[in-house]
């Protein structure tokens, strides 16, 4: 490359440049200050998730003596009582029949619920949601339903907040497992 080759480029290149800048220099200059509001809002989004995790977090306070969640609940469901789970399904029977031969009511019966199959009661409407979590009632997932419906299956239409702590949890479960014609054995 020769020298006034070399020029050449240089001063395509430069002149390139001088175009890209001069026009954002321009576009700039017309623009009416800074935006009015920044294209991103971090503090506030922290903030937000800040309060909003400080929430659960005072809940979960009283709770962590009693442990939740559904690995307490499993491991809370070889000593529950079936009695008062018996007790406890009070709160459900707003919604559930759980006697056998019984109609849906707001909620499916649940007479046989331990291992049936997910969203199976003949003629009652489950939501989509619940339709395409697929698999068994196992043991474990009624633990994580019954512990926070919502949290187990986003877009459930079972509007009941749950029973967060394990040992009630696990005393409905060990009442559930025996309302059915083959009673499930709780896990030891
Ligand atoms: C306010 C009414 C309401 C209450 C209270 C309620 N449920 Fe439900 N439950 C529903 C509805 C509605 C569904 C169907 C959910 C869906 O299709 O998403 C359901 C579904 C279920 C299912 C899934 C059954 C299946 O056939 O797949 C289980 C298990 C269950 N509930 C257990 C309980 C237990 C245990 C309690 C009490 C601790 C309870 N529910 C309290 C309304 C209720």
């Amino acid at each position: 490359m020769d020298s006034f080759e070399f020029t050449k480029i240089a001063g395509a290149v430069l002149s390139a440049l001088l175009l890209i800048f001069g026009t954002r220099v321009l576009i700039e200059a017309r623009m009416p200050g800074p935006p009015a509001t920044p294209g991103f809002t971090l503090p506030a989004a922290q903030a937000d998730a800040g309060g909003g995790a400080a929430k659960p977090a005072e809940g979960a306070a009283p709770a962590a003596d009693a442990a939740s969640g559904p690995a307490a609940v499993l491991a809370d469901l070889s000593k529950a009582s079936a009695d008062n789970g018996k007790a406890l399904f009070s709160k459900c029977k707003a919604c559930h029949n759980i006697e056998k031969g019984k109609p849906k009511a707001v909620g499916p019966n649940l007479w046989g619920v331990v291992n049936r199959p997910k969203a199976s009661f003949e003629g009652f409407e489950y939501s989509p949601a619940m339709k395409e979590k697929g698999g068994n009632w196992t043991f474990e997932d009624l633990a994580a339903f019954i512990s926070n419906p919502k949290g187990f299956i986003p877009g459930t239409k079972m509007v009941f907040n749950g029973l967060p702590g394990a040992t009630d949890a696990a005393d409905v479960i060990a009442y559930l497992a025996g309302q059915s014609d083959t009673p499930a054995e709780l896990p030891k």
